[in-house]
């Protein structure tokens, strides 16, 4: 597809598989220990956890986007079924050979709007970290989400803060070899308080849109880290 004399990449699984080869697996263990854990920022051993979720043992979660599927599993070591979706086949082998004997998780590869559309499954939390809710419409997304979550379950998730003055949908570029042009997704950026009204009109309540600030040191960048609830009918 050309826009504007870019190549906006048509094969959208084919960039993520790209973007997977880049990424180092999760690390063995955080650093308190732990072998596994949920992390929404970009930083490690930073920001709050799966809490956010307000899950119990037994509910079940969707990870939009759940690349090498270390949030995927936590939440099936904590006793939920814990259910990913992703584009990408090179992500989903990379989950499968790091959590190859975590009980009640289960991985799909797709689009996550299609899966949710073609589910008919309810679930108590849907999420994502820096995942596919950043990079779908979100005028598509956030109806299904709201349908596919039950009255009281948290959507939830985690993205750069948008870039002043560059809101609505925006390039994403990843690398490719030297030689190459990167490959070309869209994404959708807007302010913290966009989104809350979004999420309201959409029928979303106890909406909360706010930036994780970095950690000491020199990066500035935080996590724009968004939560809504389904409003009970
Ligand atoms: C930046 S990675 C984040 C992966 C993971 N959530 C994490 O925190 O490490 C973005 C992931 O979203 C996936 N993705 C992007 N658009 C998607 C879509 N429409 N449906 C499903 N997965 C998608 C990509 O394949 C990729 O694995």
């Amino acid at each position: 597809m050309e826009e504007n004399g870019q190549a906006v990449t048509d094969n959208r699984s084919a960039a993520w598989d790209e973007y997977a080869q880049s990424r180092p697996q999760r690390r063995r263990t955080n650093a308190k220990g732990e072998t596994t854990w949920f992390n929404w920022t970009q930083f490690p051993d930073h920001g709050p956890g799966a809490d956010v979720l307000a899950l119990k043992p037994g509910d079940i979660a969707l990870d939009l986007g759940c690349g090498s599927g270390g949030n995927a599993a936590h939440l099936a070591t904590l006793g939920m079924k814990s259910v990913g979706i992703d584009l990408s086949g090179r992500q989903l082998d990379k989950a499968r050979e790091r959590w190859p004997d975590v009980d009640g998780m289960e991985l799909h590869q797709g689009d996550a709007l299609a899966y949710l559309e073609d589910a008919f499954m309810v679930f108590d939390a849907i999420y994502s970290v820096f995942g596919a809710a950043w990079f779908t419409d979100p005028g598509l997304l956030l109806p299904v989400v709201h349908a596919s979550l039950r009255p009281g379950g948290v959507f939830a998730f985690s993205q750069r803060p948008p870039v002043e003055g560059c809101y609505g949908c925006q390039a994403s570029y990843i690398p490719k070899g030297p030689d190459e042009d990167p490959a070309i997704v869209k994404r959708w950026d807007y302010p913290p308080e966009t989104w809350a009204t979004m999420l309201q009109e959409y029928g979303f309540a106890d909406v909360t849109a706010e930036v994780v600030r970095a950690p000491e040191g020199r990066r500035r960048i935080g996590t724009l880290l968004v939560r809504a609830v389904r409003r009970a009918a």
